[in-house]
């Protein structure tokens, strides 16, 4: 496997934080810190600072995502957003299947396919996140459950759109607890992904996606995380909301 072939992505996940003045702020204050980033730079923010989002990284290498998109084109559907109205916008990337939406708000595989569907079918670019929870790891099911998930979310997305899917593995323990996954362990399910992966679509294609690592990356484990031949990036929540932690990710993974 070479680490080479595929682009290193970090991003950063606001999830409910920052109102647009202060999401604003903040890319002001993230944008000298990360110019001339050795990867690919992304900011996933609430659906209301998109706007000043996308005005404020204009000549900068910092992309801009949201957070969820629906299934649907258009349509009754109170309080949804469409991947149509995201790309009109200018947004480049959406998280789908974040542990937080299948939790809370009824998420399951399949709607997260619909929406991976739905969003790669407009030209948005993916980061799926899959993950299990700590009960699970504990009976042993890691393996076949973050399979399973990869495979059902990827139901009849082509060769082609794989090229604009990564998968963000988030062990669900992990998330928002400070407890990191060793980087053996976020290594090992990575590659997992990676194999699954390489079963559906072939060598290159596995060879060719990136696979983030999420749950608790901060500035402190990122370079030993980073370091891992099957982790190509981190999807960050809570250090993403510090200027000075993101760009220190950002710098680890630029080496
Ligand atoms: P965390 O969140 O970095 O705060 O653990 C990661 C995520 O939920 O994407």
């Amino acid at each position: 496997m070479n680490k080479a072939l595929r682009k290193t992505v970090i991003a950063g996940n606001w999830k409910m934080n920052k109102t647009p003045s202060e999401a604003a702020a903040l890319i002001e204050e993230i944008k000298p810190l990360v110019k001339g980033a050795d990867c690919e730079v992304v900011v996933c923010v609430p659906f209301v600072d998109l706007h000043v989002a996308i005005e404020a990284v204009k000549e900068s290498n910092i992309k801009v995502g949201a957070q969820n998109c629906h299934f649907e084109r258009s349509g009754a559907f109170t309080g949804e957003i469409s991947p149509v109205m995201l790309k009109e916008m200018g947004v480049e990337y959406v998280i789908i299947g974040h542990s937080e939406r299948r939790t809370y708000f009824g998420e399951t595989d399949v709607t997260v396919n619909k929406r991976t569907l739905a969003a790669l079918n407009e030209g948005l670019k993916v980061i799926l996140c899959v993950g299990e929870y700590l009960e699970q790891r504990e009976q042993g099911i890691t393996e076949e459950l973050v399979a399973m998930q990869t495979k059902i979310a990827l139901q009849n997305v082509t060769e082609e759109q794989l090229k604009n899917v990564i998968i963000a593995y988030e062990p669900v323990w992990a998330i928002g607890t400070g407890k990191t996954a060793t980087a053996e362990q976020a290594n090992e399910v990575n590659g997992i992904i990676r194999a699954t992966i390489e079963k559906l679509y072939g060598k290159a294609a596995a060879d060719g996606i990136t696979i983030q690592y999420g749950g608790s990356m901060n500035a402190a484990n990122a370079t030993e995380l980073l370091a891992q031949p099957h982790v190509d990036g981190g999807l960050i929540g809570g250090a993403s909301l510090k200027a000075q932690d993101f760009a220190a990710i950002v710098k680890a993974a630029s080496v």
